[in-house]
Order: C-alpha cells, then structure tokens, then sequence
C-alpha cells in the first residue's frame, strides 16, 4: 500500500516528464520498421505542426488520467484506467520522438496545456466517478475524431508519422470505450459543445507555438 504523500510524488514526477517530455514508451513506436519517405521541407514542417498539437493532446491526456487517477472513488474502474494511462504516456513518447525526427519542437506552452487539463480532471473527479468518465469518454472520442481529421491532412508519403498517428487513433477508440464501460454518464450537448470549442482553440494555437 502506497500512501497519499507517495502518490502525490509519483503523480508530481509523472507531470514533470510529460511536460519535458521524457517519457519511456512501453511498446515500440508503430513507425519502427517503417521507411523514411522522401519529405520535402514543407512536408516535414507541416507533419511537424501536426504532431506538435498531437503531442499536445497526449500532454493533456496525462493530466486528465492523473485528475482521474487521484479522484476516482471506485476501486474497480482503477486497473482498466491505469491501462489505459499507461497507453497514453507510450503516445506521448512516441509523438516527441516524431517531432524529434521531423526536426520540429514540442509546444512551449506546454506546462499551461498540463495545468489547464490537469484542473478540468480534477474538477470532473469532484463530480464524482461518472462525470469524470463521461468527460474522459467525450475527449477520446473528440481526440480520435482529430487524429482521423490528421490522417486526412498527412502527407500520404510520411508513412512514420502516419503509422504513428493510426496507432494512437485505435487506442484512443478502446480508451472511449472502456470508460463507456465503466459507466460514463451522457454528457449534456452544451458541456461537449464547450469542449470542442476549448479544443479547437488549444489546436490552433498548438500548431504554432
Ligand atoms: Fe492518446
Ligand atoms: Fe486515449
């Protein structure tokens, strides 16, 4: 048994390597194995950008996981959660490590996105185990949306990063998924409204600073 105070610092070290962005993947990037296309500049600036507000997302994820992780009541929802933050922080390494091969930098705003979702999660924990699904349900489901809208803007020849973002695409439908099954509660349309607004303005300025 772990107690508060020890999770409070493993929760506080999860948050500083996701905001500098030292994360170790537990499984290999989906782009391992996967050839280089010939990318011309304005191809890899542009899959850059795409990643950086990927990368971004996940960022978010972690903070949401973790508003999760230390506001959930049900002992039961714990493991499959887990699973599914553990996930979310092999997405983060492996955008950063795109970013990294496509010559772009992850967000400098960074540790704000962290704070910003890290107190939405927390907020949605107070609420209780499924408000905090529903709202973990509702972003899977508005980050899968995303990533597809990504797959659609990728260059077809940057097969890396278009494994990458696939991959985390499936992920991100299972994540839905089992918060589905854990028993989110139907958020109401003008909280998912509100959410998509807040998203749209998190990737605009993402994809540039
Ligand atoms: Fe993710
Ligand atoms: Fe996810």
């Amino acid at each position: 048994m772990i107690s508060m105070t020890d999770r409070l610092i493993l929760e506080f070290d999860r948050a500083l390597r996701a905001v500098a962005g030292q994360q170790a993947a537990q499984r290999p990037s989906p782009a391992a194995g996967v050839a280089e296309g010939a990318l011309d500049a304005a191809t890899r600036e542009q899959s850059a950008a795409l990643m950086r507000v990927n990368h971004v997302g996940e960022v978010c994820a972690q903070a949401l996981y973790q508003g999760q992780a230390l506001t959930a009541r049900g002992e039961g929802a714990r493991a499959s959660l887990e699973q599914a933050a553990r996930e979310e922080a092999d997405h983060l390494a492996w955008s950063a490590e795109r970013i990294r091969e496509l010559g772009g930098r992850p967000s400098l705003l960074n540790p704000l996105w962290y704070a910003g979702s890290l107190a939405l999660g927390l907020g949605a924990g107070l609420l209780g185990d499924r408000w905090n699904l529903a709202f973990l349900a509702e972003t899977e489901r508005q980050v899968e949306e995303h990533l597809g809208g990504h797959l659609r803007r990728l260059a077809p020849e940057d097969a890396r990063t278009r494994a990458v973002v696939d991959a985390m695409r499936a992920d991100e439908a299972r994540h839905r998924d089992t918060a589905l099954s854990l028993g989110a509660a139907d958020l109401p349309a003008p909280a998912r409204l509100a959410m998509r607004a807040m998203a749209k303005v998190m990737t605009t300025v993402a994809s540039r600073v």
